[in-house]
């Protein structure tokens, strides 16, 4: 049967009103890729669920496609969010696709620009708040308490549904939970949906790593960041809406949330890449988070099966690539000059 999107693969184990109107640009049914040096550098089996590849570029389309579908069915007109970027392309296009009005809250000069460039193709109103992801959720929530416009963070709770099928596309994969499952934490909602997904589908339990950044890890220092810096924007977030339920998560699944460096994540972005997948600096933080334990002796991965979910495509932020090394050299268009600058 051809593949008709997430809400209608996984309905029946959807909690979602009656009145929800699907909207969906076929998301989701991303693949687990095999990444064998790395597995055999780890001695273990690493497998990648590339979320780069959902429509817009990352896995906010699961949780969205379920968050304006609800929004659509109740009579909605007009959503908002306050995005590191991702959330505000992927509201951009479901709200595109209903024919919704939508508009996006970002920290000011903190997105990277394919998720700016997408909001506004998208045709999002795009407004930056001086100050940083968490002000400008405060300011989202206050406005939906007191307008009717919806709110499409993942506090909503069908944001949280949608992304519970990534933990069941996982499993019907193959054919049970991992044994370990690895992935960034930024507001949180993502590590909730799986554990979530993951007990509700009842085909095992994989203890969970989850990773923050160094300079943004309020759940490892056991206390908010009131400026949080990292060149991870995407998971530049200090005071995470469901902080509580990814420490739950990690501690029920006998996983725990850790910390990379930007230099761990950009490394840890580098190997990806040099095995054919290229991710955005967040999404790497899984592998950086778990290099570490593995390389420090906390954790023995050996002959296990472990999940690296990798969030977002790395053409989400191409400049942290290009600012990173030199233009490519320039040639005269002819043949011995090809050869000279090949030293061939
Ligand atoms: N990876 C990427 C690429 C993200 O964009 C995000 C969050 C996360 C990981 C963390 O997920 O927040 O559920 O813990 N991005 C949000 C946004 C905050 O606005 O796009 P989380």
């Amino acid at each position: 049967m051809a593949y008709t999107g997430l809400l209608n693969r996984y309905r029946p184990f959807l909690n979602l009103p009656a009145h929800t109107k699907t909207v969906s640009l076929l998301e989701g049914d991303t693949p687990l890729i095999p990444m064998p040096r790395l597995s055999r550098e780890l001695n273990c089996e690493l497998l990648v669920k590339f979320e780069g590849l959902n429509p817009t570029g990352s896995f906010k389309d699961r949780g969205m496609t379920a968050a304006i579908s609800e929004a659509l069915g109740r009579g909605a007109q007009t959503v908002i969010c306050a995005s590191t970027g991702n959330t505000a392309a992927s509201a951009a296009a479901y709200s595109a696709r209903a024919g919704l009005r939508s508009i996006v809250l970002i920290p000011a000069g903190k997105v990277a620009a394919g998720k700016l460039a997408g909001a506004i193709a998208y045709g999002a109103e795009v407004i930056q708040v001086q100050g940083s992801f968490d002000d400008a959720l405060t300011l989202v929530v206050e406005l939906t308490q007191k307008t009717p416009i919806a709110l499409v963070n993942s506090i909503n709770p069908f944001r949280i549904e949608g992304q519970k099928t990534a933990a069941f596309e996982i499993c019907d994969a193959l054919l049970s939970a991992p044994d370990w499952l690895c992935l960034p934490v930024g507001n949180a909602g993502n590590i909730t949906s799986y554990w979530a997904g993951f007990q509700q589908y009842q085909k095992g339990l994989p203890p969970i790593l989850g990773v923050q950044a160094a300079g943004s890890a309020p759940l490892v220092l056991g206390h908010p960041v009131e400026n949080p810096e990292t060149i991870a924007t995407a998971i530049r977030i200090g005071k995470p809406a469901r902080g509580e339920q990814a420490l739950e998560a990690a501690q029920q699944s006998g996983g725990k949330i850790i910390a990379a460096s930007d230099d761990e994540i950009l490394a840890a972005q580098k190997i990806l890449a040099g095995e054919g997948v290229w991710v955005e600096p967040a999404s790497a933080a899984g592998l950086a988070g778990l290099l570490n334990e593995v390389r420090a002796g906390r954790l023995d991965v050996k002959g296990q099966r472990v999940v690296i979910v990798c969030t977002g495509h790395g053409l989400k932020d191409p400049s942290i690539i290009t600012e990173s090394f030199l233009a490519p050299r320039a040639i005269q268009a002819n043949y011995d000059a090809l050869l000279a600058e090949l030293g061939l």
